[in-house]
């Protein structure tokens, strides 16, 4: 199975969901062996549930979610409220780290919120934490890893395949049966080179997702 995983970040409204999902509707086809997820905002996940209804297979990813259960955390969406709208939910993407200053600790936490109702947790590490990163995650049964090196994320310098391929194969020994995803710059031009390296289980796409043609021409790819 390959993932390709579409994180839209804080980058689109309302009509442009609707859009979004209108454009992929004319060229998507569901493929065996790919599952194509993509990450809305939160404020969109409903609308973008009621739209991939009408696209076999398209699931939907969370692009956060609260280290707290239910309860008066003012702010926070708690995994239980996003039950039955995601399979998975992004944790620990570096620009949580970076800019909401996550801890190792609050990302565990979280995988563990979301998998107590669930949902995929779908990892984000970078080369240098990984190992603490992901050690500080109690249960790592069922986890999708993304290895996404920091230089390489919304640069368009993409990290070289055969680097990408060490560090992926280093995480694998980390923990057993980890899936991991290489993200970082990958477009519709760079995907192929990407999808063959050996190891990687598929690609978290950021500024390609964007587009409808280009993020169809990704999954075509896998
Ligand atoms: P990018 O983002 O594809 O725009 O580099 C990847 C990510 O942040 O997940």
């Amino acid at each position: 199975m390959k993932y390709i995983v579409g994180n839209w970040k804080s980058n689109k409204k309302s009509e442009g969901v609707a859009d979004w999902f209108g454009d992929f509707g004319q060229v998507y086809r569901k493929r065996a062996g790919v599952e194509v997820v993509v990450a809305p905002s939160w404020v969109h996940l409903s609308m973008a549930d009621q739209a991939r209804k009408e696209l076999s297979g398209v699931k939907l990813a969370s692009q956060d979610v609260s280290p707290f259960p239910f309860g008066a955390y003012t702010g926070a969406v708690a995994a239980e409220m996003i039950k039955g709208m995601v399979e998975y939910a992004i944790v620990g993407h570096s620009e949580r780290r970076r800019y909401f200053h996550e801890t190792d600790q609050e990302v565990a936490n979280k995988v563990k919120q979301v998998k107590e109702v669930g949902i995929v947790p779908l990892v984000c590490v970078d080369v240098d934490y990984a190992k603490s990163q992901l050690a500080a995650i109690e249960d790592s049964a069922g986890l999708i890893v993304a290895y996404e090196p920091l230089e390489a994320i919304g640069t368009g310098n993409p990290q070289d395949p055969g680097e990408v391929e060490k560090v992926v194969a280093e995480i694998k020994q980390m923990e057993e049966g980890l899936s991991v995803l290489y993200g970082g710059s990958v477009n519709e031009n760079n995907v192929g080179e990407y999808l063959e390296v050996e190891g990687v289980d598929g690609l978290l796409v950021g500024g390609a997702s964007l587009k409808a043609d280009s993020f169809s021409a990704i999954v075509e790819a896998a």
